[in-house]
Order: structure tokens, then C-alpha cells, then sequence
């Protein structure tokens, strides 16, 4: 069976993503932005998904595959934050092809066997009220490196230890180790546009029901995006139109291959924090074009493309990237990056500044954040926490 007709079986043995059938792509539908003003418990409709809250769980790699495979690790991962009440988990930096992943125990979602297993953490996260999304990367001058649990985090893996090439627009080194990682030729930018789309389709197969590209963090995506990695001289870079094209054409391809009821989310940098790199006026530009090509909502995160950066990070550091990018592109976006306490995420959303709050390291803390505040902004909506604890918990509310 092939790759196509693999995907087809899996999406006509019901995946629950309704109309799957109904393919085609057109103008998106704008976020559901009630007339009362929307807060931390309104659930959010993107196209046909219906996300329960505005709590998202961010991507975090996990550094726990073998060969690209989700296992155990993956499903209790997001099991917990599915029980906990997040309205939306999105899966970590998922490689599109193996040479894209981040380090050799990266999740992976470049062939069909990779399906299977994934669909069982999707299935139980879609049991627990929970919407599952996968972030599709290619890791670009930054892959190919030892994870964090490694007892050399972030160096190069060797060729002879389960290493590869690193590609990237340019020829030119992130880090000083390593070899110089090599540019990719037209054929190949096109080939790699063709693994997102073939990515996107398996992750429908897989129960997946929002697609995030990761367009961020120096990535290969980010990587043609921003002057500081982009040093190509043909229809790839240059001016912004060039160094635009490669996301473009990822969308559109992308957009093309999903079924017309799943959001499509696109995670930025939405600033390189260094003069003369890629800048907010940038992104919002890049918004508007990501918006025209059927893109939901934009994720927004910063950062990434060089050492040199100085970032200010502190409690919402990176809000008013998701405020004036909603204001100026017109289109939804979600807010990261030390939000913790649920009356700043309440905040967030009240104030307009954001659609969506993601929550990465204090959903590790706590996957049970939504459930607490739910209790602490003391919400009259339906508890989110499994029911298998809800009928315990609610009782202690009322006391
Ligand atoms: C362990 C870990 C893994 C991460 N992996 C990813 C990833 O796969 N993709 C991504 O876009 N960001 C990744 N990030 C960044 C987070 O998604 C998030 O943007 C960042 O941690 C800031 O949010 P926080 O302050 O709530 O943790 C990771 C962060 C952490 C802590």
C-alpha cells in the first residue's frame, strides 16, 4: 500500500476528524470572538475545532523517541495535561524527515509506521476533552545534536554515532562545533515543502487536530525567514519576498493537503532581538500573507537565530508580540513565555492581547494547572479536569 492510500484507510476508519472527507481549501474562518468579552474559560472555535479553553500546552521536545516513535513516555506526557484541563496539547518538534530532527530521540513523523502510535496518545487526549496538536519541524543548521539527558548536551553528533549533515539555507555554522552545514539546493527547498505536506497528511491519519509549522526558535524555517541565517542570493533570499517564499509555499502546500475544518497555527520568532535580523514589523507583515494563505492562528514565540541576541525575559515577555500582531495582521494569535499564574493568563485574554495563552515549563510543573484555575478565577463553566476526578474535586471547590 502506499503512502497515500495508507493515510486514506486510516482516515476512512474514522480518525474523529469530522469531514475529513471534504477536502479543499479556502478563506479561513476568524477566531469565535463572542460579542461578551472572552476570558481563560471561553472556548475558543477555529474552523471546526472547538478548543474547551484558551489554556494551550506548548510544544516541548521530550528527547524520548527511538527512530522517530511515540511510546509510553509520549502518551503519559500528554495524558496527564488532557486530564489536567488544557484546552489544546501541542506535541513537541516533530521531524518531518529524519534529517530534521533536533537529536536522534526526537519524535518523528516522516513515514507511515510512525502513525499507529501516535494516534493512541491523540485518541486518549480526544477521550479527555482535550483537542491533540502536533508541531511539524525540520530542525535546519540546528539538528543533529545530543539532547539534554546526553552527557555532552547540544554537541554535534558525530557521522559513525547516528549523526547527519545539517542543511540550511546557508552554508554557515550556528554553533562552532560541528561541521558547516550545507545549503540546500531549489530541488531540495522543494523537496522539504513536500515532507511537511506528506507530514501533515500522516498527522490527520493520526488523530491530530490542529497543525503547527514551526517557523521559529533558528530553525530551518526561521532560518530563511531571518537576514542573520539567510545569506542566499537567489529566489530564496534577499529581500523579504525571497526570504518569505519558503514559508509561503510550506502553507500553501500544507493548507492544500489538510481537510478544510483543521486550524492551521504558524509559530514565529517575531523577533531576532538583534538590530538588522528579523523584526516584529516583519512578522506582522508575514501575518498578513500567512492569514491570506489560510493560516488560524500565529503563535508567538522570539528568539533563536543567534547567540548575540538580548533577551529580556521576564513574566510576559512576549505578549505584546501577540497583542500587535492580532491588532495590525488581524488574526488570532497565542501568547508564551512565563505565563504561570492563572490571573496573568485570565488577563491575557480579558485584554484582548492574545486568543490563546501556551503554557510550556509550568504545565510541567503542574499538569493540573487548568483544573487550579479554573478554582482560583473561580469559573462557572463545566470543571476541566477528567471526570474520573471531577466528582472528587468539585466537592472540595464548594467547601
Ligand atoms: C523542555 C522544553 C522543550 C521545548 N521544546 C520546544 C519545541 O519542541 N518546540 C518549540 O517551538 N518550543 C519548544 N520549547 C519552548 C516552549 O514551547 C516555550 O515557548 C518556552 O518554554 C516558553 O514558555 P514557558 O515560559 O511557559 O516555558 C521548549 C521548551 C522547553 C522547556
Amino acid at each position: 500500500m502506499n503512502r497515500r492510500d495508507f493515510v486514506q484507510s486510516v482516515i476512512a476508519a474514522g480518525v474523529g476528524v469530522a469531514a475529513a472527507a471534504n477536502r479543499g481549501h479556502g478563506q479561513a474562518p476568524r477566531a469565535d470572538n463572542q460579542s461578551v468579552k472572552p476570558n481563560l474559560f471561553t472556548p475558543l472555535k477555529l474552523r471546526g475545532v472547538t478548543l474547551r479553553n484558551r489554556i494551550a500546552m506548548s510544544p516541548m521536545c521530550q528527547y524520548a523517541s527511538r527512530d522517530g516513535f511515540a511510546n509510553e513516555w509520549h502518551l503519559a506526557h500528554h495524558a496527564a495535561r488532557a486530564v489536567g484541563g488544557a484546552g489544546l496539547l501541542m506535541a513537541e518538534a516533530t521531524g518531518v524527515e529524519p534529517g530534521g530532527r533536533i537529536t536522534p530521540n526526537c519524535l518523528g513523523i516522516w513515514k507511515d509506521e510512525h502513525v499507529p502510535a501516535l494516534r493512541r496518545v491523540t485518541d486518549f487526549v480526544r477521550e479527555h476533552g482535550s483537542v491533540p496538536g502536533i508541531q511539524l519541524a525540520h530542525a535546519g543548521v540546528k539538528s543533529s545534536r545530543y539532547g539534554p539527558l546526553h552527557s555532552t548536551p547540544n554537541a554535534f553528533v558525530p557521522l559513525d554515532e547516528g549523526g547527519w549533515m545539517p542543511v540550511g539555507p546557508t552554508a554557515k555554522r550556528f554553533d562552532r562545533d560541528g561541521p558547516v552545514p550545507r545549503a540546500l539546493t531549489v530541488d531540495e527547498i522543494h523537496a522539504v515543502t513536500g515532507s511537511f505536506a506528506a507530514a501533515a497528511e500522516r498527522s490527520i491519519a493520526a488523530g491530530f487536530g490542529v497543525i503547527e509549522l514551526h517557523f521559529a526558535h533558528g530553525y530551518l524555517g526561521h532560518s530563511f525567514l531571518s537576514p542573520l541565517m539567510n545569506e542566499r542570493t537567489d529566489d530564496y533570499g534577499g529581500a523579504f519576498d525571497n526570504r518569505v517564499r519558503f514559508m509561503l509555499e510550506t502553507v500553501r502546500a500544507v493548507r492544500r493537503t489538510l481537510p478544510e475544518d483543521v486550524p492551521l497555527f504558524v509559530r514565529l520568532s517575531c523577533t531576532d532581538w538583534v538590530e538588522g535580523g528579523w523584526s516584529l514589523d516583519d512578522s506582522v507583515n508575514a501575518s498578513r500573507l500567512l492569514a491570506k494563505e489560510g493560516v488560524d492562528l500565529i503563535d508567538c514565540s522570539t528568539g533563536g537565530a543567534t547567540r548575540e541576541a538580548k533577551i529580556p525575559v521576564a513574566p510576559d515577555y512576549q505578549v505584546p508580540f501577540a497583542e500587535r500582531i492580532r491588532r495590525d495582521a488581524g488574526i488570532p494569535t497565542g501568547a508564551v513565555g512565563l505565563i504561570t499564574t492563572p490571573a496573568q493568563a485570565d488577563a491575557i485574554i480579558t485584554e484582548g492581547r492574545a486568543d490563546l495563552v501556551l503554557l510550556g515549563r509550568q504545565l510541567l510543573r503542574e499538569p493540573h494547572w487548568a483544573h487550579r484555575a479554573w478554582v482560583e478565577l473561580k469559573s462557572d463553566t463545566t470543571p476541566p479536569i477528567a471526570k474520573e476526578y471531577a466528582w472528587a474535586l468539585a466537592e472540595t471547590r464548594r467547601r
